[in-house]
């Protein structure tokens, strides 16, 4: 690609960008939030038009803007968003627009398909099944079978912009097995993500790019992660994890014996003011079902939860938002955000009751909150009026988070709060939990990131299969004793 060239209405998103890639490699694009990264593999994947520059495959210049054109000259493309139809199975979105065909003329031979479809995921080692619809499945399972989609097409350049953001340890190191096989086979990978250490771990080369410019290229067995930082960011990083300083209070969330039928098993555990509480499990043990459940998100079957000593009983999430709860979902783009609202009103849209006088809302106050909340979590914007729907990934991952900050929780939830975050506002997001903590809240932080989980908890929780399978102290536990713990053994009690 040379010098590739793309503006939005007030935006630059590519600035005269370069790219090279070499078949048989997997070169990383890393770039902070907003820096262009995935606007550059649109324009590569046709989805988006170039105001200027050339694409070459193979020599070849391709077309303008023509997703087939692309196709057909060997591009695969995974999206940071989804792109999956929610009500089709999974079988279907795999072979969306090349079905097999059946015995008559526009029949889809449905039993190939789904014998290719489980083929395909087999091979990542995931146990969906293909006939399930996709809108049923986790974030993390959609992740997976928009994995299986892009490999199913038989690409000779695989774009993965930000694969493993959803997913935990077992099922990346999976992926990149599969990753690097393609490589042995001559696939060229562009592999774009958020977590560092894993670029070291998968990554050849790697392209820089900052305010939709190439800052440099690199290979990246010959290079530091500061040394990357300090491209990528401009200036190099300090301390990642604040110091824990929150002094603990009294109990502000306590569930005894919760249960939800097949999904959670008598959970009980306690938060405290100024507490940071880390949850770790793997996909599927539960823990996002245990955040809903408390959240009156999901109905329960048995157990009772007290908030500031006093038993609740939580029906709804309008009712938990009244009585001080606060829960920040992984799925950003069904759950947590009106993609098609602006900024000002996705920040205000669940506290309308504190921006309203008298049945008459005041918008200066929400433009004023918004606006308060955008400068301090640094969102990438040309203002409030901006579409959530064209933010970059991390930064519609903010705009998730001004939205609860925006008001007076006294516990708050955080589903993967740092997912698709660069590494410099993941700092600034670990500094605002601390800070959240210090004033006395309460804070239940899920996380697929063993670092992240370790670096801010003060206690740890693990899932396994629905249970409470353990809980460490934060700052006495290795990496391995909590895997080991969420993978089950020992048996949980
Ligand atoms: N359709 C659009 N309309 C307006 N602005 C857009 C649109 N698409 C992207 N942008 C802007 O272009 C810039 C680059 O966005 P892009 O999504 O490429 O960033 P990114 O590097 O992928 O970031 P992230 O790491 O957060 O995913 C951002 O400022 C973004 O807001
Ligand atoms: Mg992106």
């Amino acid at each position: 690609m040379r010098g590739i060239a793309k503006r939005y209405p007030g935006v630059v998103a590519l600035d005269g960008v370069d790219l090279e890639v070499r078949r048989g490699e997997v070169h990383v694009l890393l770039g902070e939030n907003g820096a262009g990264k995935s606007t550059l593999m649109k324009v590569l994947a046709g989805a988006v038009r170039r105001d200027a520059g050339e694409v070459r495959i193979d020599g070849e210049a391709v077309a303008l803007g023509d997703p087939r054109a692309a196709q057909r000259a060997g591009v695969s493309i995974i999206y940071q968003e989804f792109n999956l139809v929610p009500h089709l199975s999974v079988a279907d979105n795999l072979y969306l627009g090349r079905e097999p065909r059946g015995a008559w003329p526009g029949l889809i031979d449905q039993k190939t398909m789904v014998r290719d479809a489980s083929r395909q995921l087999a091979a990542l080692g995931v146990s969906i099944d293909p006939q399930a619809r996709v809108a049923d499945l986790g974030v993390a399972e959609q992740q997976m079978v928009e994995v299986a989609k892009a490999l199913s097409i038989d690409a000779r350049i695989l774009v993965m912009d930000e694969p493993t953001s959803a997913l935990t340890e077992q099922e990346i190191e999976r992926l990149f097995t599969v990753i690097r096989s393609l490589r042995a086979r001559g696939v060229a990978v562009i592999y774009i993500s958020h977590r560092m250490e894993e670029l070291f771990q998968i990554g050849d080369r790697v392209t820089v790019m900052r305010d939709g410019r190439h800052v440099g290229t690199r290979v990246l067995a010959d290079c530091t992660m500061d040394e990357l930082v300090r491209l990528m960011v401009g200036r190099a990083l300090t301390e990642q994890f604040p110091a824990r300083t929150a002094r603990q209070g009294e109990e502000a969330l306590r569930v005894e014996g919760l249960c939800r039928r097949g999904v959670l098993h008598d959970i009980s555990f306690s938060l405290r003011r100024g507490e940071v509480v880390g949850l770790a499990g793997l996909m599927g043990s539960g823990r996002t079902e245990l955040a809903r459940a408390i959240f009156g998100a999901d109905p329960i079957d048995a157990g009772r939860i007290w908030l500031r000593g006093r038993a609740v009983t939580i029906r709804s999430p309008r009712q938990a938002i009244r009585e001080g709860l606060g829960f920040l979902t992984e799925d950003r783009k069904r759950q947590g955000l009106v993609l098609c609202r602006d900024i000002e009103e996705n920040t205000s849209l669940a506290h309308l009751d504190r921006f309203t006088r008298a049945g008459v809302l005041s918008p200066r106050r929400a433009a004023e909150t918004a606006g308060r909340l955008t400068t301090e979590l640094r969102v990438k914007t040309p203002g409030l009026g901006q579409r959530v729907v064209n933010l970059s990934g991390g930064n519609q991952q903010k705009v998730v988070l001004a939205k609860w900050l925006c008001r007076e929780a006294d516990v708050l939830i955080f589903d993967e709060p740092t997912r698709g975050i660069d590494v410099g506002a993941k700092a600034e997001i670990y500094q605002l939990i601390q800070r959240l903590a210090g004033e006395g809240r309460a804070i239940l932080m899920i996380s697929s990131e063993l670092p992240e989980i370790l670096g801010l908890s003060d206690r740890i929780l693990v899932m396994h299969r629905g249970h409470l399978a353990g809980e460490f102290r934060g700052g006495e536990v290795t990496p391995e004793q909590l895997l080991h713990c969420a993978l089950g053994s020992p048996p949980a009690p």
